[in-house]
């Protein structure tokens, strides 16, 4: 309980002040089709990216507000400016979360509730050392010692975290939010870069070369034939993108016109919004 309230008051702290979210349905949209469909065990990954303070880390407290009252886990990781050299910061900070860890506890307290928190996801003692020595606390006895090389030990702390991200998936979906993922150290983009977390889990971020490129052809009293295209993760933020254009055709559509946009992806069409108007007396 103690570390569900520590919990909720360090989300509290990182909830950006809730004004009401103004637009960014879409955007929710997309992060929500992406959340049923990793919930059907199809993992999957957004990259939110934009200069600071333009609503990234509101869209995603929107995000676990939606989502608030559907079963699930939640790992939120925060990387910060100051602790870009500190292995495993996001990683310590979110374990220590999930444990309930104290400034004021006695080392033994720590190891104690870490073990509780551990014992959740059936750690064997050989992980619940390696969570130990990444939350720098000491063996006091209760684990055998480890002799390992540093790439070893990183390794199999790679390993020991992918364990307990499979044990956790197997009760309910997970949602991990990384935020200000600019200031990863290097231990943890290790573990989440692609050849650690990414393949191993089976989702990757895609690279943007490796996303469909859509294309916005316009015919109607004016032709606008798109010859740059827009790079965007899947169909249905296409369909998005196409709805905005057809808000904005009341300004010229006049009677007896037709309107038509296609969206083409690898040279074939995607989608097609045909208006038509006519005047009838
Ligand atoms: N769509 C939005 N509607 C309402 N407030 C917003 C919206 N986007 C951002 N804000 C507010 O603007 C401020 C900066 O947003 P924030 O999410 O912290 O930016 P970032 O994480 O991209 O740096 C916050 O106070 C946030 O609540
Ligand atoms: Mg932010």
């Amino acid at each position: 309980m103690r570390a569900r309230a520590i919990e909720s008051r360090f989300e509290a702290l990182h909830a950006t002040d809730l004004t009401a979210l103004v637009g960014r349905e879409e955007e929710c949209g997309l992060l929500l089709r992406r959340w049923a469909k990793a919930k059907t065990g199809e993992g999957q990954v957004v990259l939110l990216s934009g200069e600071a303070g333009i609503g990234k880390s509101r869209l995603t407290a929107e995000l676990l507000q939606r989502l608030a009252a559907e079963p699930h886990t939640r790992l939120r990781y925060f990387c910060s400016p100051q602790h870009t050299d500190s292995a495993f910061y996001p990683v310590v900070g979110q374990v220590e979360r999930a444990a309930g860890l104290a400034h004021d506890d006695t080392p033994q307290t720590k190891l104690d509730k870490l073990d509780a928190v551990l014992a959740q996801t059936s750690t064997s003692i050989e992980d619940a050392v390696l969570f130990a020595e990444m939350l720098s606390l000491p063996n006091d006895g209760r684990y055998p010692a480890l002799e390992l090389a540093p790439q070893q030990r990183r390794q199999r702390t790679l390993e020991a975290l992918i364990l307990q991200l499979e044990v956790l998936t197997r009760s309910s979906p997970v949602l991990m939010i990384f935020e200000d993922a600019q200031w990863t150290d290097p231990t943890s983009l290790e573990v989440f870069s692609d050849s650690g977390y990414g393949d191993r889990v089976g989702c990757r971020l895609p690279e943007a070369s490796e996303m469909p490129k859509y294309f916005f052809h316009i015919e109607g009293s004016k032709l606008y034939r798109d010859e740059i295209g827009v790079t965007l993760p899947d169909d249905g933020a296409a369909w998005e993108e196409a709805r905005r254009p057809v808000r904005d055709i009341e300004h010229y559509l006049a009677p007896g016109e037709e309107w038509r946009l296609e969206v083409c992806a690898e040279g074939k069409p995607v989608f097609t919004l045909m208006v038509s108007s006519r005047r009838l007396r």
